[in-house]
């Protein structure tokens, strides 16, 4: 199953892609994630990509795409893969079209008024990506990962003003890509603002259908 995650940032992305990868067994490509392990590492492409990270801009697509299609042609890859936060730009779409037949694009719609809520609680894991949130999933242990142990962290672009600069750049070039996937018959829209375990059902049922 080769899918892709559409959908605002802080749309709830990362949240069901790491339940999708678990379900059908398929590993969950972050494209935000891959960023922000190079620049803890601080390679060349991390610090590069931080300039516009921080300012709520996207990275550009020459430094995208070549990052993507080396990921795809791991071996991990050959059951399939869900890309969460890419295709970004029309751009990208273009780039994974030309090389792979995705099964759907998965539109998670939530109203802007309530990302910039969600995005106020959220907390991450800086080692495995996990998101969790101080109201909606709160971790086992206070401030630390279910998943990997490690101190959960508040992301650097989650502050209110990058927020709504990442809401208008997604409203501006990633919106757009809903219509390109409606045309091509593979667009699937859910019901961002349900819970997470409903709007992960939403997304199976659709895919059975
Ligand atoms: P990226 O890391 O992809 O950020 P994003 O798209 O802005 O999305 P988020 O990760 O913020 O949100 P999400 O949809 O994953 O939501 P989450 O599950 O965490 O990209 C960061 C930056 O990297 C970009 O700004 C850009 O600079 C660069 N970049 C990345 N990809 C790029 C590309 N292809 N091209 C160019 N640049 C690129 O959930 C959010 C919160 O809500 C959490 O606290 C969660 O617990 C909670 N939540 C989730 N679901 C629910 C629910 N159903 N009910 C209640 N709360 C929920
Ligand atoms: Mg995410
Ligand atoms: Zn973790």
């Amino acid at each position: 199953m080769k899918l892709i995650l559409l959908g605002a940032p802080g749309a709830g992305k990362g949240t069901q892609a790491t339940r999708l990868a678990d379900q059908y067994h398929i590993p969950h490509i972050s494209t935000g994630d891959i960023f922000r392990a190079n620049l803890k590492e601080e390679t060349p492409l991390g610090l590069k990509a931080k300039e516009y990270m921080d300012q709520g801009l996207l990275v550009p697509d020459e430094l995208t795409v070549d990052l993507v299609m080396d990921r795809l042609a791991k071996p991990d890859c050959a059951n399939g893969y869900i890309l969460d936060g890419f295709p970004r730009t029309l751009v990208q779409a273009a780039a994974l079209d030309a090389k792979v037949d995705i099964d759907a694009a998965i539109n998670v719609e939530v109203p802007d008024e309530k990302i910039v809520k969600r995005m106020a609680g959220r907390r991450v894991c800086p080692k495995c990506g996990e998101p969790y949130h101080t109201e909606y999933k709160v971790p086992a242990k206070e401030g630390v990962c279910d998943r990997c142990g490690s101190l959960l962290i508040i992301r650097k672009d989650d502050e209110a003003e990058t927020v709504l600069k990442r809401l208008a750049v997604y409203h501006d070039q990633t919106a757009p890509l809903i219509d390109h996937y409606q045309a091509a018959g593979k667009l699937i829209t859910v019901d961002g603002t349900q819970s997470v375990e409903a709007v992960t059902d939403a997304i199976t049922t659709a895919l059975k259908a």
